[in-house]
């Protein structure tokens, strides 16, 4: 089979979407962005990382945040986004999202929407949820939204299974109590890691021992990390969500060749390949695995492996997991690659 064609088949694991960031220039369209920022939205792609920055990439989320401000468009734009990920074959997907207010919304209001939209939904995924706390924000509105994540935890456990900690890497800090309190509460932690230099905090967010983390880009010592942190996340065997588009298209790596995942790679440590933000970096689940065929020289088997071995690192429960690994194990061996 060719790669193009295997990638788009294989019923693949997404463990790091967010639900603004993944909404196509169509789903926008339908969500009556204005056109003006549609253009801009998809110009991001084109441009060469000497054009941008990093807070450019992150102003790209407003123009998502102003057309999904309510709780009709909520629901629709993640019944959207569910469906581009059905549609791209993905058969498991841990979609993670900010609660926001907006004039006619408060954040149980955002919660509930998505959650309708995800036992609404009807094709054959499962999609779970993970809340976000943003960087962004201080201790006390970070407490708050803990507190209110928590509460929704218990209203939908089948649906909210985790806690994210994203936003800008330029601003804000880990705190670790804050954590512990969604550990305590039976939530699964994935903490965006490392994405700019950092050592002290990538320490703390290794120490800490979250169940996953998110991009991991100054971990090692060649990508502005430091043997001491290194050394460290070695010995936790936390998995890796890895973006490859988003961090080529931020410029926080340089290009897919050289990019920190060979690292993971040479030293089989575990990872999984996400998208992190489809819409905004024009990408989807199969064109990050066909990148990594193309540039990382892995194989067809080592994609089905990598996808395999990631349900373990999902947040599903024992049942489902069982299953996701029946679909795949059937998958090969009617495909007898
Ligand atoms: P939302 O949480 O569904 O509104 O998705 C967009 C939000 O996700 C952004 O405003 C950021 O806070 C966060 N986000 C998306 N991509 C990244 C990333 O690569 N690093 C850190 N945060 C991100
Ligand atoms: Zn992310």
């Amino acid at each position: 089979m060719e790669t193009e064609n295997f990638c788009k088949r294989l019923p693949k694991i997404e463990l790091h979407a967010h639900l603004n960031g993944s909404l196509s220039a169509a789903s926008l369209q339908k969500l009556n962005c204005l056109p003006k920022d549609i253009v801009k939205y998809q110009k991001l792609i084109n441009l060469l990382p000497t054009e941008k920055s990093l807070e450019e990439c992150f102003s790209m989320f407003k123009m998502a945040h102003d057309a999904v401000n309510n709780k009709q468009s909520v629901y629709l734009a993640t019944k959207y986004v569910i469906e581009d990920f059905y549609n791209d074959n993905v058969v498991y997907l841990e979609l993670r999202t900010t609660p926001r207010s907006e004039e006619n919304m408060t954040k149980v209001d955002y919660i509930e929407s998505v959650v309708k939209a995800i036992q609404d939904c009807k094709e054959s995924i499962t999609v779970k949820l993970l809340l976000s706390i943003d960087r962004r924000h201080d201790l006390k509105a970070s407490e708050q939204n803990m507190e209110l994540i928590i509460n929704m935890k218990n209203q939908y456990p089948h649906i909210i299974k985790g806690v994210d900690f994203s936003g800008s890497p330029l601003v804000g800090s880990f705190n670790s109590n804050l954590f512990k309190q969604a550990i305590d509460n039976g939530l699964l932690v994935t903490l965006h890691c490392g994405e700019v230099k950092n050592v002290e905090e990538i320490k703390q967010i290794l120490q800490f021992r979250p169940n996953r983390i998110g991009h991991g880009t100054c971990i090692h010592p060649n990508y502005g990390g430091s043997e001491e942190i290194w050394e460290l996340y070695c010995t936790t065997n936390i998995p890796l969500e890895c973006c490859l588009t988003s961090n080529v298209v931020c410029g926080t790596a340089k290009n897919y060749e050289t990019h920190h995942l060979q690292e993971w790679i040479k030293n089989a440590l575990p990872f999984t390949l996400s998208t992190d933000d489809k819409g905004v970096f024009g990408t989807n689940l199969s064109k990050e695995l066909r990148l990594a065929v193309q540039h990382l020289n892995l194989t067809h088997e080592d994609l089905w492996k990598i996808t395999f071995d990631s349900i373990n690192y999902t947040f599903a429960t024992e049942e489902e997991k069982t299953i996701l690994k029946r679909i795949l194990q059937e998958w090969k061996l009617t495909n007898h690659f």
